[in-house]
């Protein structure tokens, strides 16, 4: 039997346990053709969320655009082409179409065997390519007439990293507004970044969409679900020791998952685990992630490495506390926030309202438990 925890992957079937609440609301708002935007810190299940309903909606196929890393409005472009690739398929009509969208920013072809389109971004002078923005537009109304579709940007808020962002946002945003009868749903995990596109009254996305926000705790049964997969590999764990385990993580579900991974590779059939298995379990994270804990040490400097390792130790609500300064070895405030800030560029830590915590929370137990 294989292990039967799943982490840093989108979850399904026997590895989704199911958030019904969340799910009805995300489900009616994109039935009724309303626009969402999803909030969700890192690993908390926003995409397996999108799939579970966005991709089996009755009469709606799912146009899946991931956003993460781009860095250019060609980059944007490929990445909106490549999700409508599956939905095109042999209907030369539309694959037409395709080709006139990626005339400028793009080239397209069309494999020989399977018909189907390939696109590669290729080198556009600035200004931005709004004509080709624009159609993109042109494209999803074409095949909503022809199915109806919903679409997802996940990782939105990577459209701010465009030097044209600004206006990649106004077009985008014009062309989705004359597109209402089509559903879309934007997610992203870094909650300032999208704050700033639908909540500031200067973005064009400005009170745009339903937000929904994606919480830790919003599951249906999260223990039992975490007990039962124990379980049906004959491995027994207590109530105590769970909440203990789900705790020390921060209760992110695919930080949960990824300990619970590796406390069940570290134990048997048969075996009851407690805390020393929840320690082994994490030993061996440790071990697996160590070398990428060195390199974002390595990276940052010195005076980050100290806001760091006192964040790991003090937390994060009070961060130009006398007490936070003095473990931090800084003398100011201001040095404190301006060091916070780097780390929160290289997205090591982010901002929760207004407390500051650790992107990764085996980093910040690595560091306690290693006297880093
Ligand atoms: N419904 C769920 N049931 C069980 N585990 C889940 C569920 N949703 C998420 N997880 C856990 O979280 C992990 C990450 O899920 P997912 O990729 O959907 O989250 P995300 O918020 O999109 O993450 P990221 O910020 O990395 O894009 C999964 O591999 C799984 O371990
Ligand atoms: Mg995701």
């Amino acid at each position: 039997m294989g292990n039967p925890f799943r982490y840093g992957q989108i979850v399904d079937g026997e590895g989704y346990c199911p958030r019904p609440q969340l799910e009805k609301r995300l489900r009616s708002h994109l039935a009724d053709a309303r626009n969402v935007v999803l909030y969700g810190e890192r690993r908390v299940g926003k995409t397996s969320l999108i799939h579970r309903v966005a991709g089996r909606m009755r009469g709606r196929r799912l146009v899946y655009v991931d956003l993460l890393g781009i860095k250019s409005v060609e980059d944007l472009l490929a990445r909106a082409l490549q999700a409508v690739e599956p939905l095109v398929g042999s209907d030369r009509s539309l694959s037409g179409l395709l080709k006139a969208v990626s005339r400028l920013g793009i080239s397209v072809s069309f494999n020989p065997v399977t018909g189907a389109p390939n696109f590669r971004p290729t080198y556009t002078p600035e200004p931005l390519r709004a004509d080709n923005l624009r159609q993109l537009g042109e494209l999803w109304r074409e095949l909503d007439g022809r199915r109806p579709v919903v679409v997802v940007f996940d990782e939105f808020q990577d459209v701010l990293s465009l030097a044209e962002s600004d206006a990649a946002l106004a077009v985008l945003r014009g062309e989705i507004q004359k597109l209402g009868s089509i559903p879309f749903c934007f997610s992203g995990s870094v909650r300032n970044d999208m704050l700033s596109i639908f909540s500031s009254d200067r973005s064009p996305f400005f009170k745009s969409a339903v937000a929904l926000e994606v919480r830790r705790d919003d599951f249906k049964g999260w223990e039992d679900f975490l007990v039962g997969k124990f379980e049906s590999g004959g491995r027994r764990i207590g109530a105590d020791t769970l909440a203990d385990l789900v705790a020390r993580v921060d209760g992110s579900p695919g930080d949960v998952q990824q300990l619970c991974a590796a406390v069940w590779d570290g134990t048997r059939r048969g075996q009851q685990v407690g805390g020393d298995q929840v320690a082994a379990g994490l030993e061996e994270v440790f071990r697996n992630e160590r070398k990428g804990y060195e390199q974002v040490l390595a990276t940052v400097t010195g005076q980050q490495l100290n806001v760091l390792r006192a964040l790991a130790r003090l937390g994060g609500e009070s961060i130009q506390s006398k007490d936070f300064l003095r473990e931090a070895r800084v003398p100011h405030a201001s040095s404190s926030k301006a060091a916070m800030l780097g780390l929160e560029k290289r997205r090591v830590v982010f901002r929760d309202g207004e407390v500051y915590r650790f992107s990764n929370p085996f980093l910040r137990l690595w560091l306690v438990e290693k006297g880093v």
